[in-house]
């Protein structure tokens, strides 16, 4: 038997670094199983670990052209580590010195649209009880609270919708720090309206989405193509209406094509699109219809189908596709003739559009003749066509981003005063600002972002008309 006591000091000289480099493996272990576990929770602007939106579906994204270390540090990064830095004294200060003196401008008339929008919730205000029935059919919820935004992800939308979204709501709170009230909305960012007024009648949901009918509750809410949308190369809306308009001036009236056109991709399921095909012939019905190939475009860099360079023809027409198409306000920025073929769909700014004033009501019950009809009208009364094009063409340049953001903030802050609880930030939300946007964009994406963002506004919001009778 040997003197134990001989041993033991050793015993903790090597049993030490022993139980330090288990306790060191098992605790990297445990922390990159959390850090993977996180990582697999976090909802993300872009769609990580989200699914499409079962209404409306679509390819799920993939994202494996990163590895997966690099996505796993790019989400904890840009997800928990980007935000915060934001100072709110600045925001008092800005809100202290906040614009008072000048007159400020009045909304333009279709701003009325925002009290019929919430006509429904007038007597009964919006309850939390509201929002839960809500988010069944919402993509995301945006919280407003003391001028910081927050998110809940719940499904991912298609291409960078949402990430063009998220941005136009920073860019507002950047733009009126101070005036933006607390909210709590629910958002859909996929085409179709989706609560029905007949169904829903016992309980109207207040559902944000880009576009609505009159047939339903959705209300309607500036879509992320003012802000661009890089996918096809379409620029943030302050830099594409100003070069569609000075496209629309290097040809003269009189030498523009004295014909209807129309470009676009004719098979998204649209009964009209499909009609419209038939009307393709120049001296027979007026009418140019060409088929617009995206894939092609983005192969060839997109110099065929430049905005600007498409204003060439006294008449253009306006097709609705799967619903609503954002092709309507470049459409309308061209100075031509729009022939809106009776649109079903209403987007926040077509209210503002009186037929055979600012643009011409093409009745889609034998269409061929009636865009016949039209381009006939114009051909012999050239005068007339030219200012009906124009007062369109001044339609959408009374629509700046200064009156765009005026809208949201109209619709937020009336939409605020509805709500019959204070909004707070829910458990899952996670702040987003735009260091966080811009930390997952991808670099066309974080051109386009950088292009619309905005600084403190030194003017006050328009002021919104009244609702009509009241
Ligand atoms: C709304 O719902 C009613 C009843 O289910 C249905 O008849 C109608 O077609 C729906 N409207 C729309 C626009 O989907
Ligand atoms: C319409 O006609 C033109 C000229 O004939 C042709 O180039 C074009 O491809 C036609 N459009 C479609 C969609 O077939
Ligand atoms: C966008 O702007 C930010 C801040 O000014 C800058 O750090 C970033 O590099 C810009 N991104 C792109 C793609 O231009």
């Amino acid at each position: 038997m040997g003197n134990p006591s001989k041993y033991s000091p050793r015993t903790p000289s090597y049993l030490f670094p022993c139980v330090l480099a288990l306790s060191f493996f098992s605790l990297s272990a445990i922390l990159l199983y959390k850090v993977d576990d996180i990582v697999s929770q976090t909802k993300t602007v872009v769609g990580h670990n989200l699914e499409p939106t079962p209404w409306h579906l679509f390819p799920p994204k993939t994202f494996d052209d990163e590895a997966r270390h690099t996505r796993a540090y790019k989400i904890i990064h840009c997800s928990y580590l980007t935000c915060g830095y934001s100072n709110d004294a600045s925001t008092e200060e800005r809100r202290r010195s906040s614009p008072s003196s000048e007159t400020t401008q009045k909304c333009p008339e279709f701003f009325r649209a925002i009290h019929g929008d919430l006509q429904p919730w007038v007597r009964t205000k919006i309850s939390m009880a509201h929002l839960a029935e809500t988010q069944k059919y919402a993509a995301f919820r945006v919280m407003i609270v003391g001028g910081k935004l927050y998110v809940d992800f719940y499904y991912a939308c298609v291409q960078s919708r949402t990430m063009f979204t998220i941005w136009g709501f920073l860019q507002l709170l950047r733009k009126y720090p101070g005036l933006v009230p607390d909210v709590d909305l629910m958002f859909d960012c996929m085409d179709k309206p989706i609560i029905n007024r007949t169904e829903h009648q016992s309980m109207p949901l207040p559902l944000f989405r880009y576009c609505t009918t009159r047939q339903h509750f959705d209300i309607p809410f500036p879509d992320w193509s003012f802000w661009g949308w890089p996918e096809i190369n379409v620029r943030p809306w302050q830099e594409e209406f100003p070069d569609i308009k000075q496209g629309s001036q290097t040809v003269k009236w009189k030498s523009k094509v004295p014909r209807a056109y129309w470009k676009g991709n004719p098979d998204v399921a649209s009964p009209i699109r499909t009609e419209l095909l038939n009307c393709n012939h120049s001296r027979k019905w007026g009418a140019q219809i060409m088929r617009q190939d995206w894939g092609e475009a983005a192969r060839s860099g997109f110099r065929q189908s430049k905005l600007s360079d498409q204003c060439n023809y006294q008449y253009k027409i306006y097709a609705e596709g799967y619903a609503w198409s954002v092709s309507l306000k470049y459409i309308l920025s061209c100075g031509s003739v729009a022939l809106l073929i009776t649109p079903q769909y209403e987007d926040f700014f077509s209210r503002g559009l009186v037929p055979q004033q600012n643009f011409w009501l093409v009745d889609p019950i034998d269409l061929c003749p009636n865009i016949k009809r039209a381009v006939d009208w114009g051909n012999e009364h050239p005068a007339e066509a030219e200012a009906m094009g124009k007062r369109g063409q001044e339609l959408m340049e009374s629509l700046n981003m200064d009156r765009v953001y005026d809208y949201m903030f109209h619709l937020i802050s009336e939409y605020s005063k509805l709500l019959d609880f204070k909004p707070t930030v829910s458990s899952t939300a996670l702040e987003v600002c735009p260091e966080s946007v811009l930390c997952f964009a991808d670099e066309k994406q974080g051109i386009f972002l950088n292009k619309s963002s905005v600084f403190p506004s030194q003017t006050s919001p328009c002021t919104l008309p009244p609702a009509n009778n009241s």
